[in-house]
């Protein structure tokens, strides 16, 4: 059985006279560990469908079951309660107790628990602080630790109650380069070793590369649902544009070859994300070159002469 099963998600925003379709037949499913990441343009869809998926709003239509139970006829308590059993969040701005310790920030969500006593909560966030790499920063304040520390409290946090799913909107959207790769190793590593499921908007590929299947949304619906990090950008930016960080790349789409990047030398990247990336560097003769006839290799051949 799925963890996560859309049928026909429908969401419409009454602002009014005027009705806004955010959401607009959404249909899908998400296995148990599973690490997806939800791109696309601004105002597809990402946050509303976030929104759902984390029993905060109701669907206008159609019916989504979590971990088997049935959530669009739930009442604004019986969503409550299955999100904190089941979801733990994470948002870009951390949304930390500024002057609470980073303990107590993580103990947070078991304070009302009548089943957890002080003692198992101060131990449960102990356990989780020393999980993501914070042992040793327990007692420091939000305003004591770096954006990327902040984060990693808040994932802790989301953990507290050994939720199913972690979805996060745009969790490295506050942090710079180095820091937000950080915070998507720990990501990694708890879905890798941890089998948590992750669900993640971000609208940058670096961080989206990480994830081991990407749903691209346009006007409310899923355009795109793949594990080939390179039809995902194809999808999201058209041929013209597929490229990722500058690198030299190529990925087969639809039986045609495309190439990116600056040719510099004779090789170019394959990127297919099933294959580590290094793995099939070809040589790129003026042969295999002139093989390469899609507009985009084109545009580069003409460059290249
Ligand atoms: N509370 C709301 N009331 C009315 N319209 C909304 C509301 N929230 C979102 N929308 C509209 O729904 C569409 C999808 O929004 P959203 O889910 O926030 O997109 P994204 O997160 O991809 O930028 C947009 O057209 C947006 O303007
Ligand atoms: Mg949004």
């Amino acid at each position: 059985m799925p963890l996560i099963e859309l049928d026909d998600i429908h969401k419409i925003y009454q602002l009014g006279q005027t009705e806004v379709a955010a959401l607009c037949g959404v249909s899908l499913t998400v296995d148990g560990a599973e690490f997806v990441a939800v791109m696309g343009p601004s105002g597809s869809g990402k946050s509303t469908l976030m929104n759902t998926l984390g029993c905060l709003d109701r669907p206008t239509r159609g019916t989504y079951s979590l971990d088997g139970e049935e959530v669009s006829k739930m009442s604004a308590n019986g969503r409550a309660d299955l999100r904190n059993r089941k979801i733990g969040f994470v948002f870009q701005n951390f949304n930390l107790l500024a002057r609470t310790s980073a303990l107590e920030n993580v103990e947070l969500p078991l304070l009302y628990s009548r089943h957890v006593s002080p003692r198992q909560r101060r131990k449960r966030a102990k356990e989780l602080l020393e999980r993501v790499g914070l042992g040793d920063r327990m007692d420091h304040h939000p305003g004591q630790l770096s954006g990327g520390q902040q984060q990693r409290v808040a994932i802790a946090r989301a953990l507290v109650n050994e939720p199913a799913i972690l979805m996060a909107d745009e969790p490295t959207g506050n942090l710079d380069s180095r820091t937000s790769s950080e915070v998507m190793r720990l990501l990694c590593k708890l879905n890798d070793e941890g089998g948590i499921t992750l669900v993640i908007v971000t609208h940058e590929q670096v961080v989206a590369r990480h994830a081991k299947r990407i749903l691209i949304l346009r006007d409310g619906l899923v355009e795109c649902d793949t594990s080939d990090f390179s039809a995902a950008l194809h999808a999201l930016h058209g041929p013209e544009t597929v490229g990722y960080g500058g690198s030299p790349g190529a990925c087969r789409l639809g039986g045609e070859v495309c190439l990116w990047g600056a040719f510099r030398g004779s090789q170019v990247g394959h990127s297919d994300r099933r294959k580590p990336r290094s793995s099939l560097v070809v040589d790129l003769s003026q042969q295999l070159f002139d093989l390469l006839t899609t507009p985009f290799a084109k545009a580069f051949g003409d460059r290249q002469r």
